[in-house]
C-alpha cells in the first residue's frame, strides 16, 4: 500500500481564506461601516452614470476596514454602472509593493486596459514614464467610461506626490478626452497630507473619509461573522470575546483581531489539537505583533534587515533611553554581521541611505546633535517598535537570492 502522506493531517479550518487579510467579504459580514460605505458611495456615485466621481482620501488607523470597504464599494459601483450600461474599470495598487512612479503607472494601465478593445499594448518595460502615462490615457479612453484608481498605503510610495498630482488632475489637464478618472488614496497616517503639495491636495482632497477604530463589541461581531472559517464546534467558548478584547486594548484594530484569530487556529493545527483553545491566544497575539513589523521589513533589501537588526540588537541590550544607539555603533555591528554571513558590507554612506529609507517607512527615527566642540555631529537612532520584537522579526528574514 502506498503511504498516505495526507491521511494523518487534520485542520481546524474549514475555509481558512475567510480569515486572511485580503479576503473581501459580503456586505452582511461587514460590521459597523454603514456610514463610511454610504459616504464613499456618495463620492463615487456619478460613475454609475458614466460621469467623473470625486477624488477621495481615506484615512484611519491600521485595521479599521479601509482597504476592505474601498474594495467592496468599488466592486458594487462597477456592478451598478454595468446595469446602467456604463463600463467602470478598477485598478488597485498596493503602494508598499510598488517601487517607482513608472511601476505604478504600468500596473494601473495594465489593469484598466483591454487590448482587444483598445488596441493599446502596455509592455512591462522599455518606455519612459511619460510614454507609459500616455499609453494609460489611451487605454482608459478606449476601454472604459470611468476609471477608478485605488492607491492603497499611498504614503509608502516614494513618488506619491507626482502620482497623485498627475492622476487626480488628469481630467482638468485634458489628458483624457473620452472618459473620466477618479482617484482614491488610502493611508493609515493621519498626518500624511501635511507632506502633500497644495495643488495635489486641492485636487485630491475633494472628499475625505475618516475611519474610526472599532469598539471591542464590534470586533467581536466581526469575528463572529467569520466563525465559519473554522469547522463546526472547534472554537472553545469565549474565544471571539477574548481575541476582540486583546485587539481593542491599544485601539480597535480588526487586522490584529483577524491575525490573532487565524494564528490561534494555526497553533491548534501545529500542536495537533482538535480544538482552538483559549490558552493559544497569548502566543497568537505575540505572532500578530511580530507580523506587523515583519510586513514592513520584508519589503526592504536584505542589507537593510541587517542594519535594522544591528540597531535592534544594540537597543535591546541597553534597554534604556539614556544611552541611544549611534549610527557609528550600528554600522560597526552591521559589518560584523556581514562578515559572519560571508557577504560584503556596503559603504557607510550606502548604509546611511538605507537608514533614511527605514526612517521614511517609520521603522526608526534619527536625531542629529552637535557632539561638542570640534567633534562634528552625532546621529542617534531609535526604533519605533519594541527592540526585542523588531529583532525577532529580522531573524525571520532570509537573505535575498
Ligand atoms: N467592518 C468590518 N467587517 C468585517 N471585517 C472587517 C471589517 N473591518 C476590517 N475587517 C477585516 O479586518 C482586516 C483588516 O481590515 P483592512 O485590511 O480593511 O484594514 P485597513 O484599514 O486597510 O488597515 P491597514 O491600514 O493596516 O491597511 C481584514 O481582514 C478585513 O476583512
Ligand atoms: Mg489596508
Amino acid at each position: 500500500m502506498p503511504t498516505d502522506f495526507f491521511g494523518g493531517i487534520s485542520s481546524v479550518f474549514k475555509n481558512k481564506d475567510m480569515v486572511q487579510i485580503d479576503y473581501v467579504v459580503d456586505e452582511d459580514r461587514i460590521i459597523g461601516r454603514d456610514d463610511e460605505l454610504e459616504s464613499l458611495a456618495q463620492s463615487l456615485y456619478p460613475a454609475t452614470n458614466g460621469s467623473k466621481p470625486s477624488n477621495c482620501l481615506v484615512y484611519g488607523k491600521p485595521g479599521t476596514g479601509k482597504s476592505l470597504s474601498v474594495k467592496f464599494i468599488t466592486q458594487r459601483l462597477k456592478e451598478k454602472a454595468k446595469v446602467n450600461d456604463y463600463s467602470v474599470g478598477i485598478a488597485y495598487v498596493d503602494c508598499s509593493q510598488s517601487s517607482s512612479e513608472t511601476d505604478a503607472v504600468i500596473r494601473i494601465a495594465q489593469q484598466l486596459n483591454d487590448p482587444d478593445v483598445s488596441g493599446v499594448r502596455i509592455p512591462d518595460t522599455g518606455l519612459s514614464t511619460g510614454q507609459f502615462y500616455q499609453r494609460a490615457w489611451e487605454a482608459m479612453d478606449a476601454t472604459l467610461d470611468v476609471s477608478i484608481v485605488i492607491l492603497d498605503e499611498i504614503d509608502k510610495h516614494h513618488s506619491y506626490d507626482d502620482l497623485l498630482m498627475t492622476l487626480s488632475r488628469a481630467g482638468e489637464a485634458n489628458k483624457l478626452t473620452n472618459s473620466s478618472l477618479g482617484v482614491i488614496g488610502i493611508s493609515n497616517k493621519p498626518r500624511f497630507t501635511d507632506k502633500l503639495n497644495e495643488r495635489t491636495l486641492s485636487s485630491l482632497g475633494e472628499r475625505r473619509h475618516v475611519f474610526p477604530p472599532y469598539t471591542a463589541t464590534q470586533l467581536k461581531e466581526i469575528l463572529e461573522a467569520r466563525k465559519d472559517a473554522f469547522k463546526e464546534g472547534v472554537l472553545e467558548e469565549g474565544i471571539t470575546a477574548r481575541v476582540a478584547a486583546l485587539s481593542a486594548r491599544e485601539y480597535g484594530d480588526a487586522r490584529k483581531a483577524m491575525d490573532i484569530f487565524r494564528y490561534a487556529g494555526e497553533i491548534a493545527n501545529e500542536t495537533q489539537s482538535e480544538v482552538v483553545k483559549d490558552e493559544f491566544i497569548d502566543e497568537a497575539f505575540e505572532r500578530a505583533e511580530r507580523d506587523e513589523i515583519l510586513e514592513i521589513i520584508s519589503t526592504l533589501p536584505y542589507h537593510s534587515t541587517l542594519v535594522i537588526q544591528s540597531v535592534a540588537a544594540l537597543a535591546a541590550d541597553r534597554n534604556t533611553e539614556q544611552e541611544p544607539v549611534t549610527t557609528t555603533e550600528a554600522y560597526s555591528l552591521y559589518k560584523r554581521k556581514c562578515s559572519l554571513e560571508e557577504i560584503s558590507p556596503l559603504s557607510e554612506r550606502r548604509v546611511r541611505d538605507l537608514l533614511e529609507e527605514a526612517e521614511f517607512l517609520e521603522i526608526i527615527t534619527r536625531t542629529t546633535k552637535a557632539a561638542g566642540k570640534a567633534k562634528g555631529s552625532r546621529t542617534t537612532i531609535t526604533l519605533v517598535d519594541d527592540p526585542e520584537k523588531t529583532l525577532e522579526a529580522c531573524k525571520l528574514i532570509e537573505p535575498d537570492e
